[in-house]
């Protein structure tokens, strides 16, 4: 079994202390960064954008994923490409050529991820799963850090393995929302990859153990 990706997500960090966050990441057991981006249209939130990602490109020293809730996403993929980012994802509700955009990605050197909100069904990625390298399972309405796990996630971790295993697909299955170390080992034991994990890392005032305790119940 492949080791479980940890990617904090950037959102819960504190802004004012932003470097020191991100080398707390870059000294810890963490694998990404998960930097999400929020417009205000598709999501009724607007988080940070280029100049803030430029920053914390500077520092980092691990990829970087980054979610894109927004709109039309097409216009920023060459942007986001030369911000540094490894992993782009896109939502799926924001695409009308999912196909084409997740060229447009990898075109532009990057691997292509795709976004599910809690409503959408994992059928829906049948016909493009071969052209996905990471599907984001949303286990929370996207917007905001700190929202309660959406218990049905386990029922779509399942069946998207399913479908990546049935269509010899080599695509990372990623949590997204509400992942702690009550939901951790039941995801990975789902088919779960990589878990993204906001306000339970950076609401404890010890971020990096947070992180290693995690590392060491995933990956036993
Ligand atoms: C929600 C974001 C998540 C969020 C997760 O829209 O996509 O990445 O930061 O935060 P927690 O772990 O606090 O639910
Ligand atoms: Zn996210």
């Amino acid at each position: 079994m492949n080791q479980t990706i940890i990617a904090p997500s950037i959102l819960a960090a504190d802004f004012a202390n932003l470097q020191r966050d991100v080398e707390m990441i870059n000294n810890s057991d963490a694998d990404w960064f998960h930097i999400d981006v929020m417009d205000g249209v598709f999501v009724p939130n607007i988080s940070f954008g280029m100049p803030v990602i430029k920053s914390i490109a500077k520092h980092a020293k691990k990829p970087l994923d980054v979610h894109l809730m927004i709109i039309d996403p097409d216009r920023y993929i060459k942007t986001f490409a030369e911000l540094g980012a490894n992993i782009l994802s896109v939502h799926y509700e924001a695409c009308t050529h999912l196909h084409r955009t997740l060229q447009a990605i990898k075109n532009e050197g990057m691997q292509a991820g795709v976004a599910i909100n809690p409503h959408t069904n994992v059928a829906l990625l049948e016909d493009t799963i071969n052209d996905i390298d990471l599907v984001c399972i949303m286990s929370v309405n996207p917007g905001f850090g700190g929202q309660s796990f959406i218990e049905h996630t386990y029922k779509k971790v399942v069946k998207l393995k399913q479908l990546i295993q049935e269509t010899g697909a080599s695509t990372l299955i990623e949590i997204d929302g509400g992942v702690t170390d009550k939901n951790a080992t039941q995801l990975i034991n789902a088919g779960a990859d990589v878990l993204v994990a906001g306000s339970y890392i950076f609401g404890n005032p010890d971020p990096q153990k947070v992180i290693e305790n995690l590392y060491a119940q995933i990956n036993p």
